[in-house]
């Protein structure tokens, strides 16, 4: 096919290019109908915010330009089938696993997943055995799921349906998913991958191998985060004999807005356009842009530059500290000269370079510049890393979803919480892997651990209870 061609994207302009009058939704027809001082912002975005007419396809039951352009997005990823996502990944995973799996199904899945994973096993009503990621005590962040690791759950578990895995991690590190994929299939199940952070993988042999080339039966990409693509706008690429692509559409339908923005979805359609066109000049060239990156920052004592310790994703750079400023502190003094990155954690702070074409500019010297005078002046310190870690262990929930959407939660002290189960998420960075989820049961060592790491000053995600020395818990 011609990966040239943009169909949805003409579709709208033709449309625009008609200078036609709106009796429809939306209500700013057109941008005619706008607050004055916000229409000089909006105005482009506005001329092609529009719903389903005709000529313009409709995203829950194509056939026209919208079909047209993802057909091209399912053969430039090589697969069955794919969607446009107007919400995110996460509509995407919380389909990919209502579609994949039924009320009762054991589900191998690994333990640092994103929410909309966890949300998604819940609305499924399944069972779902958590594996812990192993732990980079380098990097201070948790990676992936180990072949053996999985080997293990599946001894004790044998009538697993299906396995979810995040591929690759927020900081660009990958696992060898191909043995994992051909280990699961071999038992006839199902593997799902998110894969939102490597949308740009297909784009070149020198970037890590996608998860739609390794056989995943679903693939959930945020295109948004590194393609060029509107936020929220994702795709779901289907490639399965084991998942009904009759109930995938179902959920898709029935979880995404009626009312689809035909911005986000023309900008999923140029993204495809621009990674399948993209050459492997172009790749170089942001490469190399990025290595002369990576030699100014090595050049740098107060950070080091951090290194994959085999494969990962070059467009990521992780810099961690190596003076008494955390990663946030890094974070913000970058703020305080203008430079916002994607994501800090107590060590570390993560940049997403972007997939730059042959002579585009980009100011990252910038970057350097603000590195070397905000941070690069502190005295030099030790960190001081954590080891505490539940690195590849296997647990199951002590009381059911259902059962839990059904009970009433209460707030009771830590140290009365041995035995009750729990009922939130308590996730330390690092290691950035949940240390109690939502069901499971409170053992006195995951007391002990929260103290712990308390006191070594873990900060916990959404902790307010957790640092008040408090958890949240079902009534009994
Ligand atoms: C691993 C992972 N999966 C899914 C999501 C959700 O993606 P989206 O923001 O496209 O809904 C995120 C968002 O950060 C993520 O990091």
């Amino acid at each position: 096919m011609n990966q040239k061609q943009t169909p949805l994207y003409d579709a709208l302009i033709q449309h625009k290019n008609r200078k036609s009058i709106s009796y429809h939704v939306p209500g700013h027809k057109n941008g005619e109908v706008f607050l004055k001082e916000a229409h000089p912002v909006f105005q482009n975005i506005l001329n092609v915010d529009v719903t389903e007419l005709s000529g313009l396809d409709d995203l829950h039951s194509p056939s026209e330009a919208i079909l047209e352009a993802e057909t091209l997005l399912a053969d430039y990823y090589e697969v069955k089938k794919s969607f446009f996502l107007i919400n995110g990944s996460t509509v995407g995973n919380l389909a990919m696993i209502l579609s994949a799996v039924s009320e009762g199904d054991e589900v191998l899945v690994q333990r640092n997943c994103h929410k909309s994973i966890m949300n998604g096993l819940s609305l499924a009503n399944v069972r779902p055995i958590f594996i812990a990621p192993e732990f980079d005590t380098e990097w201070q962040v948790a990676g992936g799921l180990t072949l053996n690791s999985i080997k293990e759950a599946v001894k004790s578990h044998s009538q697993v349906k299906a396995l979810i895995v995040t591929y690759p991690n927020y900081y660009g590190m990958v696992t060898n998913l191909k043995e994992i994929i051909t280990y699961c299939h071999e038992r006839n199940m199902i593997v799902l991958v998110d894969e939102a952070h490597g949308a740009h993988f297909k784009g070149s042999k020198k970037l890590p191998v996608s998860a739609t080339e390794l056989g995943a039966d679903v693939v959930v990409q945020s295109a948004h985060k590194t393609l060029p693509a509107m936020t929220m706008g994702s795709y779901l690429h289907y490639n399965s004999e084991r998942v009904d692509l009759g109930r995938l559409k179902m959920f898709l339908r029935m979880l995404q807005s009626s009312s689809p923005s035909y911005p986000i979805m023309a900008s999923l359609d140029l993204a495809r356009k621009y990674i399948a066109t993209y050459e492997e000049e172009d790749l170089q060239y942001t490469l190399q842009m990025i290595s002369q990156f990576r030699e100014k920052m090595n050049q740098i004592p107060s950070i080091k530059l951090l290194s994959y310790k085999g494969e990962g994703d070059p467009l990521k750079v992780t810099i961690q500290s190596r003076t008494e400023l955390s990663g946030f502190d890094m974070q913000s003094t970058l703020e305080e000269f203008g430079i916002f990155t994607e994501l800090a954690d107590e060590h570390n702070v993560l940049f997403i370079f972007p997939l730059l074409k042959r002579g585009d500019l980009y100011p990252i010297e910038d970057v350097w510049y603000a590195i070397k005078k905000g941070i690069g002046e502190n005295k030099a310190s030790e960190r001081n890393f954590q080891k505490l870690t539940k690195g590849n262990s296997i647990s199951t929930l002590q009381m059911s979803y259902k059962e839990q959407q059904k009970k009433k939660v209460e707030i009771i002290l830590l140290s009365k919480a041995v035995g009750r189960v729990c009922a939130e998420s308590v996730i330390p960075y690092p290691p950035g892997i949940p240390l109690l989820l939502p069901g499971e049961s409170i053992k006195s060592e995951d007391i002990e651990q929260i103290y712990s790491l308390l006191e070594a000053g873990s900060r916990f995600q959404g902790g307010e209870n957790i640092t008040q020395h408090n958890i949240k818990v079902y009534q009994y």
